[in-house]
Order: C-alpha cells, then sequence, then structure tokens
C-alpha cells in the first residue's frame, strides 16, 4: 500500500490528477482521509506518481490505526522499511480527531527499540504519521518541493507573460489527460502548459494566433530543455489544417476577456468554436482538459459538440475572476 497527501486549495481536483495517473500505473485509490489518500499499487506506479502537481508526497503506507494505543502496539509488531537513520513527523490535518502532541517521541521510542537509529536533523528516512479521522504511519518516498515548481513561474521565464497559470496547475491538466505520448495546447500564450508536458518527456505540440507568443514560447520551452516540440501560429478554431493528425491529449487555458487575448473575437463564440475544433483533432477516448471562467457553462458546450464529461473543478482566483477546470472525454 501507498499514500499519497494531496494539497488542499483544489482538493478534488488533485484527488483525480491522482487517479488518472493511478489509471495509467494499474492502481487505485482505495481510500481517503481529508487530505491522505490510501493507495493500491505497486513500485511500477512509482513514475507515474512522480508526475503529480498538486500533491505534497506520497510513500509507503505502514499501519493505520484508530488510536494512539493502536497504533503503537501495530508499530512493535510491523517490519519498518527504514535505510539508515529515522525521524518520525506529525502531520495534524483540519479533520485530526486524536491527541497526538507526543506521538513523534512515543513512536520514535517503538521504532528505535526495533534497532533504528533516529536522527532528528538529518534522518535517511521519514517517518510520516498523519492524523485525521484515523491515524496513518507511513515512510516518505518523495517529496514534491514546492521550489521545484516555483522556479518554472511566469516571471522566471525568458519570455514573460502575466497570463500564466501556475505550474502545479499546469502539470495537473496535463496529468488529467492521461497523455503518455503527446499533448496539444492550441492557445498556447508563453507556454506554460508545454512545459510542464514537455518536462514530462510528452512530445509537445502549441498554436497561438500571435506570432510573439509563437517565438516567445519555443524561447521558455528550450530554456527548461524541452526540445521535442512543434509550434505554429494560427487559430485555435481551425486545428484540422494547421497540423494534419489527430492528437491523444489537449490540455488549454483560453484568454478569459480582454480584448487582446480574444483577437477581436466575442468570447463565448470563440469557446464554442474551439471546443468543436479540438473535438475534430482529438483521438477517440482521448482528453481534453481545459479552464473557462465560471459564467460559461463549458459542460453544456463540450457536450454539444460531442464531449462526455469526465471532471469539473472550480477555482475563486479572486474577486472578478472564478473559473472552472474541465475535463472531457472525446
Ligand atoms: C490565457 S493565454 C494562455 C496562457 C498559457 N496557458 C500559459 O501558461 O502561458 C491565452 C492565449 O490564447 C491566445 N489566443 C487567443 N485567441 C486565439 C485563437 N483564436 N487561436 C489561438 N490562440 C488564441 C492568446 O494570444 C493568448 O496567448
Amino acid at each position: 500500500m501507498l499514500y499519497v497527501e494531496i494539497l488542499g486549495n483544489l482538493p478534488e481536483m488533485a484527488r483525480d490528477e491522482v487517479r488518472a495517473m493511478l489509471e495509467l500505473a494499474g492502481g487505485e485509490i482505495v481510500s481517503r482521509d481529508y487530505l491522505l489518500l490510501g493507495v493500491n499499487a505497486g513500485e511500477e506506479a512509482l513514475p507515474f506518481l512522480d508526475r503529480l502537481g498538486l500533491s505534497h508526497e506520497y510513500g509507503k503506507l505502514v499501519i493505520e490505526a484508530d488510536s494512539v494505543e493502536e497504533l503503537l502496539e501495530k508499530a512493535r509488531g510491523v517490519e519498518w522499511p527504514i535505510g539508515g537513520t529515522f525521524k518520525v513527523d506529525t502531520e495534524t490535518m483540519a479533520n485530526c480527531r486524536h491527541n497526538v502532541l507526543d506521538l513523534p517521541r512515543k513512536l520514535g521510542a517503538v521504532i528505535h527499540s526495533k534497532g533504528f537509529r533516529v536522527n532528528l536533523s538529518r534522518p535517511d528516512t521519514l517517518v510520516r504519521v498523519y492524523c485525521g479521522e484515523r491515524l496513518h504511519a507511513g515512510v516518505r518516498l518523495r517529496f514534491f518541493d514546492p521550489k521545484d515548481f516555483e522556479r518554472r513561474k511566469a516571471h522566471h521565464r525568458p519570455f514573460f507573460r502575466p497570463i500564466s497559470l501556475h505550474p502545479r496547475i499546469s502539470r495537473a491538466l496535463v496529468n488529467l489527460t492521461k497523455a503518455r505520448r503527446e499533448l496539444l495546447d492550441p492557445m498556447m500564450g508563453a507556454g506554460g502548459i508545454l512545459i510542464e508536458a514537455g518536462l514530462l518527456g510528452l512530445r509537445v505540440y502549441g498554436v497561438d494566433i500571435r506570432p510573439e507568443m509563437v517565438e516567445g514560447a519555443g524561447m521558455n520551452l528550450r530554456h527548461y530543455g524541452i526540445t521535442n516540440y512543434e509550434l505554429r501560429q494560427g487559430d485555435a478554431t481551425g486545428l484540422a489544417g494547421l497540423f494534419h493528425k489527430r492528437f491523444e491529449a489537449v490540455a488549454t487555458d483560453p484568454p478569459y476577456g480582454t480584448s487582446a487575448t480574444l483577437a477581436g473575437r466575442k468570447r463565448d463564440e470563440l469557446y464554442r468554436d474551439v471546443l468543436g475544433s479540438i473535438h475534430d483533432v482529438l483521438e477517440p477516448g482521448g482528453r481534453l482538459a481545459i479552464a473557462f471562467p465560471a459564467d460559461f457553462d463549458g459542460e453544456e458546450e463540450a457536450e454539444r459538440v460531442g464531449f462526455k464529461p469526465v471532471g469539473r473543478y472550480y477555482q475563486r482566483v479572486h474577486k472578478s475572476l472564478e473559473r472552472y477546470f474541465y475535463v472531457f472525454e472525446r
């Protein structure tokens, strides 16, 4: 068993991102306690979990218990998958129902008595205890350092436009499409989504109506070492004529309505035409992940052109921008 701790700001989207990766890897989510997911999957799932954007960490799940006493009792009986020294670290989630104040010391003593050495400043293995409805103890395998994502935020790129999604969200959109080989962003802007897809080793295709975006996105991709790409200047409402191929997956963040980014089109009309155009070039069974402002009914319009809705996630960005991220299947 594995655990994945998802981030708290878009929890349903984060859970579905994990689920999408497990569908590729052949595993499943078997339990959930607030932000902690219990996952049934083998070692072969780890490279897929390594792709995650909206998670904090994952690891091996060792014990689950309904009280501190039960946890300590079980801790005496199990084999701890600890290499070298260790430290116990507790995560008190918002729904924590147990008194875990003294738990690191008590659990540390139990594990120590089994022959492992404690190192509080630089442990080789971090034992994690999550307190929610239940108690869950495991060993961390991978921590997703926020700095890695922060480093790719828009203002760190050579070609800067302040219209980019946060890299964690871009990464999640890519993953929600379940892309394995390639991904198209037909309104790529500065290329934020394509950067995340490219870093996963996917071949990336991009379109933007503005030539300076095509040049800038290329610059940004190369800056992050991504060379497996094809970018075109063109209109996202006419994709079938641009590449003469179908795509495994599409993810995009269309403009929200300032006249400059809409390139002279009416917003809702542009959204409808883009949905139809994406449907034309997506492989059967292929997925689209797309963001729309909350006052546009993306689901109704997508169904009209033949998409099947798979997921919808609300986000309030600020006072004047609320949006939904949608996932559709062709
Ligand atoms: C919100 S931005 C995309 C930001 C991008 N996801 C990123 O992270 O950098 C939307 C982009 O759509 C482009 N655009 C607008 N109308 C378009 C159309 N009809 N076809 C293609 N691109 C278009 C705009 O030029 C703009 O760069």
